[in-house]
C-alpha cells in the first residue's frame, strides 16, 4: 500500500476498527487471511464427508433429517468462506483446485474415521464445540467479510454443538452398551478435538502477526484451555469421563490442568499421513467428477435465464 495507505490501515487496526475489501492493506496482511480464510473454507466442505457418512444410517428420522440439516449447514459455511476469500482476490477455481490436487490444507480433525454412531454426537460435541470457541472471536477479526461470515456460521455451529451434546446424552443414558459407544467415540475424538486449536503458542509461526493485526484475537493455547474448561462440567452433565488422566483443577490458575497432546501425532495427520486423509480427498475428487452435471446445467440455466432478460 501507499505510506498513506499504510498508515491508514495502521490506524484503523490500532482503533479496533475493520478492514473492508476496497481498503489499501499490506501483501502480507491479505496473503494470510487468503490462506486462513481458503484452509477455513476447505475445512467445512470436507467436513461433511465424515457426517454425510451416516446419513443413510441415521437410527431415525429425526436424526437423518438433523444431521442432513447440519450437513448443508457446512457447506453453506464453505460457500460464505470461499466468497469471503473472493473478496481479497483469492479466485475460486483456484482454491477448488488446489483441494481436489491435494495441496490445500483443512483442519486435521476431519481426517479421522467415523466408525459408529456415537461418533456424530461425538463430533457435534467435541468438533462444533471446539469450532465454537475458535470462531466466537473472528467474529471481531480486523477483515470486514470474514468477521461478518463468523457471525452468520457461530449461530448454526451452536445447534450444531446441541445436537451433539443431545445425541451423546441419549446414548449415555441409555443401555449400557449404548453408554459405553457413547464413551469409545468420545475417548477416540477428545485428544484431536484440543488440536484443532493449532500447535503450541511456542510452535505456532503465524500467531504473532495474526495477533497484531487482530485477526486471531487469542492464542492457540489460551482458546484450547477455554474448551477443557468449557468441557468439563459438560462431561460430568452427560455422564461421561475425558480420557485424560492428569485433568485436574488447579486452583492458583483457576483452569484446568490437562495432559500433554501427541503432536507429533498432530504433525503426521497434517503431513497427509492421518487415518483418513487420502480417503477424503479422493471423495471429494469424485464427488467433483460426479457433480460436473449438476454445474453445467447450473451454468446452462443462468445463461438461457440471462438471454431471456436480453429480449
Ligand atoms: N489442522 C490443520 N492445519 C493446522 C491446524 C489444524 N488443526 N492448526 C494449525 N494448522 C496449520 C496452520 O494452517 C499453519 O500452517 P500454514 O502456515 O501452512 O497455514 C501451521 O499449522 C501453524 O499453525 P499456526 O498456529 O501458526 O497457524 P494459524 O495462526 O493459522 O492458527 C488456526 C491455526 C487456529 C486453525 C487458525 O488458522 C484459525 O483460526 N483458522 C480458522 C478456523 C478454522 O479453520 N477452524 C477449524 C475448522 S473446523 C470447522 O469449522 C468445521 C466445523 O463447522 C465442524
Amino acid at each position: 500500500p501507499s505510506a498513506s495507505g499504510q498508515s491508514s490501515f495502521d490506524r484503523v487496526i490500532a482503533g479496533d476498527g475493520r478492514i473492508e475489501p476496497r481498503d489499501e492493506m499490506p501483501d502480507d496482511y491479505r496473503k494470510s487471511l487468503i490462506r486462513q480464510i481458503s484452509q477455513h473454507a476447505h475445512s467445512e466442505i470436507i467436513g461433511m464427508q465424515p457426517e454425510g457418512n451416516w446419513i443413510t444410517r441415521a437410527p431415525s428420522l429425526h436424526r437423518k433429517a438433523i444431521l442432513m440439516a447440519k450437513v448443508q449447514d457446512e457447506a453453506g459455511h464453505g460457500l460464505y468462506l470461499y466468497s469471503a476469500a473472493e473478496t481479497l482476490g483469492a479466485s475460486r477455481e483456484d482454491m477448488m483446485q488446489a483441494l481436489l490436487a491435494g495441496k490445500a490444507r483443512y483442519s486435521s480433525i476431519f481426517n479421522y474415521p467415523t466408525p459408529t454412531w456415537a461418533d456424530i454426537g461425538a463430533i457435534g460435541w467435541l468438533v462444533d464445540g471446539a469450532a465454537i470457541c475458535n470462531q466466537v472471536p473472528l467474529c471481531r477479526a480486523s477483515y470486514g467479510p470474514y468477521a461478518r461470515a463468523m457471525i452468520r456460521i457461530c449461530k448454526e455451529e451452536s445447534f450444531h454443538q446441541r445436537q451433539g451434546f443431545e445425541i451423546l446424552l441419549t446414548l449415555s443414558r441409555g443401555t449400557p452398551a449404548q453408554h459405553e459407544l457413547a464413551q469409545e467415540a468420545v475417548n477416540r475424538w477428545y485428544a484431536p478435538s484440543l488440536m484443532m486449536f493449532g500447535p503450541p503458542d511456542a510452535d505456532s509461526p503465524n500467531s504473532a502477526k495474526s495477533m497484531a493485526w487482530k485477526i486471531k484475537r487469542f492464542s492457540n493455547d489460551e482458546l484450547r484451555q477455554r474448551f477443557v474448561d468449557m468441557l468439563v462440567p459438560q462431561a460430568q452433565a452427560l455422564g461421561l469421563t475425558l480420557p485424560d488422566p492428569d485433568l485436574r483443577w488447579n486452583a492458583e490458575r483457576g483452569h484446568y490442568d490437562f495432559g500433554e497432546l501427541d503432536w507429533s501425532e498432530f504433525k503426521a495427520v497434517l503431513a497427509g499421513q492421518g487415518q483418513c486423509n487420502v480417503q477424503r480427498v479422493e471423495h471429494r475428487r469424485r464427488a467433483h467428477t460426479e457433480g460436473a452435471w449438476v454445474r453445467e446445467a447450473a451454468m446452462a440455466h443462468a445463461a438461457k435465464k440471462a438471454a431471456r432478460q436480453q429480449q
